[in-house]
């Protein structure tokens, strides 16, 4: 979604704020723009597309400056035209904003200021910002931001510049994370370090209802009552090259291949084979509620959903736990009861989803105590919760989750052991989980080593513009989240279902033209899926099937076979959703789609 980056210090912004916004590609736009100031000379530039429009706008002229501020729109209110693009200005020029997030009364705002004859240039929310910190400066461009803090509603992550005020950027945030960077040569803000991370690993997060006042020589912090505030500098382990494709066409690919990788460092120092217990520190300060726990509730949305979907299943296999997953988006709307002592437990790549921060305020409300599973450390997720578990699964920059999926299987695995070999998991089983859990690395190399045999399935069905995922049990998030990658990549309609729910409707749509993915390793739910494959293709449609390595029946019956190793029954998602996300993306690869960046989609959806 929307990305921010600023810098004010001794280097020149514009090759800074550039490269800052290269680095949010990712997160998806469709509309970006740069404000450089030199003295009182502010140059703005925006252009619609890619960021390498805006460059070509660039190429060539003269824009000194070592103070800027720099944005990736995507759009919510107003098409995305140049007029629409950030940084916005007030009507005199002399402030300049860029924004992320929704003004909620901007309508009513905007309404207000035509009367007093403010002339708005552009169908955005964030002109009204501009608009009001333009009115409301008096000289100190922090007490206009502050005050315009107080008028408006809903959330921002904004950054502002002030033609009477060189070298000086004020950022504030509420609902939209920023984070400042600081650097022997200035100082920097961003939405997401992956902005400024080739410059900075040091930051500081600005908390909700928080300003900053940013100059090349530091910075100050304080809150919406203007009340100072001091907090220390954390490191960030992200490096640079984590964001660099490494030889591979897309990242998509790269953080598939990097699975293998990422699942080793979901376990690291985690594994207690021994004691068959897993060791998990990050939710050790709530360990003396969270092991009497009986009520869980996780919340997510899209493949963080679906990986709750398979937790559910996790925890009522090793736990005592009574488990509930709910869509983030829907679950305010639930009239839920939480028995004492529930835990809510979010997962997010991101940490920055509004609709599960949103789910996870209103759990807080109704007195129930928060964990998360996220991946970005010091996000809003997790701040917001009393404790939980990092992936450190290193940047996710393809849209589509897939590294984090699997890595996010392998923590709810560890989660569902340690609270199960509190409760009624004997010791043997809890070995057994960890030696399967120790294999699975492996494993995932050698479903990555078939990728020329699923490039070749993709190839002969790319062209069906309608296809089916099946499975059951553990795997029927599996058949949800294949079908979610092949859509959302490729922009071919697919559904998943649970295989028994075929007969209640969805076999009226197989024809040979519309090829089914059936997950179907050798599980205690082999026999009715082989039923359900036996269904399909007696109405000649096309099976793909996701099957064990060995397993010679399925050779018969299905069209293609794609193999996974055997493993435990409850790990085998974590090596059969590895085909799915391949098979998606040679399809989207076939048909030449933009894979990293997929049409219409963000990578960190901070809107509701
Ligand atoms: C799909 C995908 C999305 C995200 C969802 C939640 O490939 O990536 O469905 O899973 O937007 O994002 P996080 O996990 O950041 O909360």
């Amino acid at each position: 979604m929307c990305g921010i980056v600023c810098y004010v210090g001794k280097k020149q912004a514009k090759p800074i704020l550039l490269d800052g916004l290269k680095q949010l590609e990712y997160r998806g736009y469709d509309s970006a723009g740069v404000a450089v100031q030199q003295g009182s000379d502010i140059d703005c530039y925006r252009s619609v597309g890619k960021i390498a429009e805006l460059e070509r706008k660039l190429n060539g002229l003269e824009i000194n400056g070592t103070t800027g501020i720099a944005h990736t729109r995507w759009a919510t209110h107003g098409e995305p035209t140049e007029e629409n693009a950030h940084p916005h200005s007030d009507q005199d020029e002399n402030v300049f904003v860029i924004h992320n997030g929704i003004i909620e009364n901007y309508h009513m705002l905007k309404k207000k200021l035509e009367k007093q004859g403010i002339k708005f240039r552009s169908e955005t929310d964030t002109e009204v910002l501009a608009q009001l910190i333009g009115l409301n400066y008096e000289g100190s461009l922090n007490e206009a931001v502050r005050k315009t803090m107080s008028q408006v509603e809903g959330t921002f992550g904004v950054a502002v510049i002030h033609k009477d005020v060189p070298d000086e950027i004020v950022i504030a945030r509420r609902g939209s994370p920023l984070i400042i960077g600081v650097s022997e040569d200035g100082h920097f803000a961003a939405s997401d370090v992956s902005a400024m991370v080739r410059y900075t690993n040091k930051v500081v997060h600005l908390e909700e209802n928080e300003l900053a006042t940013l100059t090349a020589d530091g910075f100050s912090m304080s809150t919406a009552q203007a009340k100072p505030i001091e907090r220390s500098m954390e490191t960030v382990e992200w490096r640079i090259e984590d964001a660099e494709l490494d030889g591979f066409p897309h990242f998509m690919l790269k953080e598939i291949y990097e699975q293998p990788e990422t699942i080793k460092n979901a376990l690291r120092g985690r594994l207690e084979p021994g004691e068959g217990v897993p060791k998990l520190g990050g939710i050790m300060p709530v360990w003396d509620t969270l092991k009497e726990c009986r009520h869980l509730v996780i919340v997510a949305c899209g493949t963080s959903y679906y990986a709750g979907c398979v937790g559910r299943y996790l925890f009522e296999k090793l736990t005592e736990i009574d488990v509930e997953v709910e869509l983030a988006s829907e679950f305010r709307y639930r009239k839920l009861n939480f028995p004492p002592n529930t835990f809510i437990l979010a997962l997010s790549q991101s940490g920055e989803t509004a609709d599960t921060l949103a789910a996870l305020r209103e759990a807080k409300r109704k007195g129930a105590s928060l964990l998360g599973v996220v991946n970005v450390v010091g996000s809003s997720i997790s701040r917001e919760t009393e404790a939980g578990v990092y992936n450190h699964a290193g940047p996710e920059i393809g849209v589509a989750s897939t590294k984090i999926f699997t890595s996010q299987l392998a923590i709810l695995t560890l989660m569902a052991l340690l609270l199960g070999r509190h409760q009624n998991l004997s010791l043997t089983e809890g070995v057994e989980a960890i030696r399967a859990l120790q294999a699975l690395p492996d494993q995932i190399k050698t479903v990555l080593s078939q990728a020329n045999h699923i490039e070749a399935v993709a190839e002969q069905y790319y062209k069906c513009g309608n296809w089916l995922f099946l499975g059951r049990k553990y795997n029927y998030p599996i058949a949800l989240e294949g079908a979610l990658k092949l859509k959302e990549i490729s922009y071919i309609h697919a559904e998943g279902y649970p295989a028994g729910e075929m007969k209640h409707g969805p076999i009226a749509l197989i024809n040979p033209d519309m090829p089914t993915v059936a997950v179907v390793p050798r599980d205690d739910m082999y026999e009715k899926m082989i039923s359900n494959i036996q269904e399909i293709k007696s109405r000649r449609g096309p099976v793909i099937a996701i099957a064990t390595q060995g397993d010679e029946k399925i050779r018969e019956i299905a069209d293609e076979v794609i193999e996974i190793p055997e493993t435990l029954q409850y790990l085998n998602p974590i090596l059969s959703v590895v085909p799915c996300q391949l098979l998606a993306y040679y399809c989207a690869s076939f048909l030449g789609r933009d894979i990293d960046k997929p049409r219409n989609l963000a990578k960190s959806v901070t809107v509701e």
